[in-house]
């Protein structure tokens, strides 16, 4: 499952990309990521956790989990987090550093340039039509309402909207010229089959196109706007296809994902009309849900970049519509979730057009959606009817009871029996218990197969001689004091293979062990232990170990004095030692009953003598 294995002949294209791309920037882009000492810290994206346990080396372009023990180099995380497999990933990444990559096996051909030709086909057509838009006089009632409606040239640039023209067969022509079959165009969702004839005709005709983006830039669909007041459609979006999915895109997202790291906040609207004029007025951290509620797939998106959530849409009708929907579904996945309430009978396109600053303090002044669902349900209910608090009371508890945090809950519940005046534990009795799903959390779907439980493994000798090999990674030197004081047969299972190669390596090489200095040195310990390692086979557990080891020499506790480190480091050598000590005296407590059932007199004194030993030896420890 982990360490990659290299097609033959790429290596060299995959250490070309890893040279031209930090390991940083690109888990940056998912994981919001604070330095910390040598090394950087955020939350894994690959479990549920809420402290960050998830940590990047720059020096070594290496990452690790010590949560759920995810960990590798750039392109398993490549990988893992995109939930593609080596070739797309080496594609991708290759595009992106432009690096160029040998022909592909002509296996790979047919499966992968099905979806390139479809994202080839999107591409073009986008820029056939913002060109269309640009410079055609057959689009000047298009730029006519554009500009009446304050989108900007920079704006029309930026999001890369066109214009469709107002024909059965213009894009077909176009895209036909390019020798693109009739299937291809059909499968990319631009044309529609006509009604009982054979043929295509194109889908989008006279309408503003906006097209619509993955996270990584590359068009996927389109939305067009009619310019039509009499046309029924306002909208008419891309069907789903091979390309485009539409639960699991959000409007936007591709420019406004640094912006919603940076701000630690991703603000969600309604439509197309609403992201645009809202990045005009600076607030770029927006995306929009397209007039759907959100989906798993989206939230498991936008978490990439923060947990934080401001929702700009359209709250009215309590209970049943998409915009509470979503509001529910983010909670339970454990975001923060915020109102923003806009002046009476604006959108935010609206706002952010006409009164940008009046969009700004909106933003500023969201209110936490639970405190929202609260204040609404009381406002619409007349309380001093019982009936009425009652209904409160269900709404609302069910709202509560959906939150995956208990302190959550019992906060929530609190304000709600304030408002409402009825005790906690009456509200809590009242509640149907059938229908109490108590901590109903929404585990991330896409990468929940990536969940490895490693608990168990991480017993506490474990963990001790993973801190003093942090220590023996930046200070070799003391390689020596851990062997004398550290018996060979300290440890069972893996970490005694462990042990015992790490003897061996030291007693091949004690030279630059020795001369290592006090401060810092040349000799990398860390380097030449691991490239003696393969990724695969039985050597793989202990490249994790020295990983982890290493992650940890590079945290803010490594800045300690060298009398600390000592101090640590011979902490760490007792615990170890009274464990082993304490193994071997109960081990041999139940010699003794077996020497004494016997009455092996010979056998009781040698053992005795042991047993004297070692408790001589525990009680010089403390
Ligand atoms: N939408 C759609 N089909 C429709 C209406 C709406 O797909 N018939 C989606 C579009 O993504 C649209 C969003 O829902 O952007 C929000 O709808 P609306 O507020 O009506 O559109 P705006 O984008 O705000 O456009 P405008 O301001 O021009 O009405
Ligand atoms: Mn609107």
């Amino acid at each position: 499952m982990e360490g990659i294995k290299i097609e033959s002949g790429m290596s060299r294209e995959v250490d070309e990309i890893k040279s031209r791309i930090d390991i940083v920037d690109l888990v940056g882009e998912y994981v919001k990521l604070n330095p910390a000492g040598a090394n950087h810290k955020g939350l894994c994206p690959f479990h549920n956790e809420k402290t960050s346990s998830f940590m990047v080396n720059q020096s070594k372009q290496i990452w690790r989990c010590f949560g759920c023990g995810e960990g590798g180099d750039l392109f398993s995380f490549f990988m893992k987090v995109e939930g593609i497999e080596f070739g797309e990933a080496l594609k991708l990444l290759a595009k992106r550093t432009g690096v160029v990559l040998p022909d592909y096996q002509p296996s790979d051909i047919k499966k992968d340039s099905q979806n390139d030709i479809m994202l080839k086909i999107l591409d073009l057509t986008a820029r056939y039509w913002h060109k269309i838009l640009l410079d055609s006089t057959q689009a000047k009632a298009a730029k006519d309402y554009l500009i009446d409606r304050k989108i900007t040239e920079e704006s029309i640039i930026d999001f890369k909207i066109g214009y469709s023209i107002d024909q059965w067969d213009n894009l077909i022509n176009f895209l036909k010229k390019k020798n693109f079959s009739d299937r291809e165009l059909f499968s990319a969702g631009l044309t529609v089959k006509r009604n009982g004839a054979s043929g295509f005709y194109d889908r989008f005709r006279g309408r503003i196109m906006f097209p619509i983006s993955d996270i990584h830039g590359r068009i996927v669909g389109f939305g067009g706007r009619t310019l039509n007041k009499e046309e029924q459609a306002k909208y008419i979006n891309s069907p789903q296809s091979e390309t485009y999915n539409k639960s699991a895109v959000l409007f936007g997202l591709n420019l406004a994902k640094n912006y919603i790291k940076k701000n630690n906040l991703c603000i969600l609207v309604e439509g197309y009309m609403d992201v645009i004029p809202s990045h005009q007025a600076g607030i770029k951290n927006v995306a929009s849900i397209s007039g759907t509620a959100l989906t798993q797939e989206q939230i498991v998106l936008i978490k990439r970049f923060t947990t934080n959530l401001a929702l700009a849409l359209d709250m009215d009708l309590a209970g049943q519509n998409a915009a509470e929907r979503s509001a529910d579904l983010a909670l339970q996945n454990e975001m923060n979730v915020s109102v923003i309430t806009l002046p009476y009978g604006k959108d935010p396109g609206e706002c952010a057009t006409n009164n940008p600053q009046d969009w700004k303090r909106a933003i500023e002044e969201a209110k936490p959606i639970m405190q929202y669902f609260l204040d609404r349900a009381i406002s619409d209910n007349d309380l001093s009817l019982p009936e009425n608090k009652k209904n409160v009371a269900k709404y609302y508890l069910a709202k509560i009871i959906g939150l995956p945090n208990k302190i959550d809950q019992e906060f929530w519940l609190k304000k709600l029996s304030d408002k409402i005046s009825v005790s906690e534990k009456v509200l809590w009795e009242s509640f149907p218990k059938g229908k109490i799903k108590q901590n109903n959390r929404v585990i991330n779907t896409v990468n929940s197969n990536l969940i490895v439980k490693r608990e168990n493994k991480k017993e506490k000798n474990y963990l001790i001689l993973q801190r003093i090999f942090s220590i023996l990674f930046i200070f070799p030197n003391f390689a020596q004091k851990l062997i004398d004081e550290l018996p060979t047969d300290m440890f069972q299972g893996e970490l005694d293979i462990l042990y015992k190669k790490f003897i061996m390596y030291y007693t091949k090489n004690i030279d630059s062990f020795n001369s290592a200095s006090d401060q810092g040195t040349t000799f990398d310990l860390f380097d030449s232990l691991n490239g003696l390692l393969d990724d695969q086979g039985p050597d793989y557990e202990f490249k994790v170990f020295l990983e982890e080891s290493f992650l940890l020499s590079q945290n803010e506790s490594s800045r300690l004095s060298d009398k600390e480190i000592r101090e640590e480091l011979a902490n760490f050598i007792n615990i170890l030692k009274a464990d082993y000590i304490n193994s071997k005296i109960t081990a041999l407590k139940a010699q003794l009953e077996e020497a004494e059932q016997k009455s092996d007199r010979q056998k009781l004194e040698s053992i005795y003598s042991e047993l004297n030993e070692y408790i001589r030896r525990r009680a010089l420890l403390n």
